[in-house]
């Protein structure tokens, strides 16, 4: 049985819909009979994938809204909600999804830290306050599906203000569970998706085929369905790389590294090498 928020006639909303892994859950949305609005930033890919999604349902342009939105401005995800609801009467499904990788270091230009911050982290801040509210007074079943990372959990180096954003929502999505789960007669409720490498444009990097390592997008979403139905608020995905199990003692490492009172990121530090091998390998 499919999550009860995910059914005919129901509303989705999909941050960052016009590719990748928000474009397969608004093509599953609608294959589920839902009424689907995509909002992106990027005009062209959003109108063509507009027209691929009408194309694909039953339902035609008629269960499909585009709208240019760029999630880090909260005007203009206000203007969203409004679209939706003028169009579809309201919202079940919303999934903040919008992200951006770019380059960064710790002590490098603070741009690309408010770039990054801005869209993957205020973009979600922005999208549940605004949607939350509504979602909640309309009485029924409802999900907030916000796009973390494993960058956010283990935080490896390379891109910190990635990192940092990643990890806020995070922090942002646990909390908003535990407050909705606390409202009185709130049936929403928040889920943190985990992708693992999945071959989308932000991880393409020049590649015009899936890397073997990788996820389709496509498989990512199905998976993220079955975790809804069973209840999950960590939707941690495996690729064709790392399994659950691997992800798991990941995890535990970097946990481990506060109460061992090791090195920050110790996973990557020369000295504990052998350490962390030994610990992945253990049962
Ligand atoms: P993608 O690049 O295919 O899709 C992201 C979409 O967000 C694009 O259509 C882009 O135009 C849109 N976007 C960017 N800035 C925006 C803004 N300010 N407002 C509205 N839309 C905006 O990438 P992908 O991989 O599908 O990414 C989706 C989410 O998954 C992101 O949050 C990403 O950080 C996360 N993720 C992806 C992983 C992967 O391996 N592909 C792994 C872990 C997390």
């Amino acid at each position: 049985m499919p999550h009860p928020a995910i059914a005919r006639g129901h509303v989705a909303v999909i941050t960052g819909g016009a590719s990748g892994i928000g474009f397969a859950a608004a093509k599953r949305f609608l294959q589920a009979g839902m009424k689907v609005a995509i909002a992106d930033i990027d005009a062209d890919h959003l109108a063509r994938a507009g027209e691929l999604l009408a194309n694909a349902t039953a339902g035609g342009a008629g269960d499909v809204l585009s709208l240019q939105t760029d999630v880090s401005k909260p005007e203009q995800i206000e203007a969203l909600q409004d679209a939706v609801i003028a169009r579809f009467g309201g919202v079940d499904v919303l999934m903040n999804n919008a992200g951006i990788e770019l380059t960064s270091t710790a002590l490098g230009p603070r741009d690309n830290y408010q770039r990054i911050i801005g869209v993957n982290l205020w973009g979600i801040i922005h999208g549940s306050q605004i949607f939350a509210p509504g979602m909640i007074a309309r009485g029924r079943p409802g999900l907030i599906i916000n796009t973390g990372s494993k960058q956010g959990i283990t935080t490896p180096p390379g891109n910190p203000a990635y990192n940092v954003s990643k990890a806020g929502v995070k922090a942002f999505t646990e909390a908003l569970a535990h407050e909705l789960r606390n409202t009185p007669d709130c049936a929403v409720t928040a889920h943190l998706l985990i992708p693992g490498f999945v071959f989308t444009a932000l991880t393409a990097r020049g590649r015009t085929e899936k890397p073997a390592a990788a996820w389709t997008p496509d498989e990512s979403i199905e998976f993220m369905l079955a975790r809804l139905a069973a209840g999950d608020f960590y939707i941690l995905c495996p690729d064709n790389d790392v399994p659950r199990a691997l992800d798991e003692r990941r995890i535990a490492w970097a946990a481990g590294d506060i109460i061992e009172n090791r090195p920050a990121l110790s996973r990557w530090h020369k000295d504990y090498a052998d350490a962390f091998k030994a610990f992945v390998e253990a049962k």
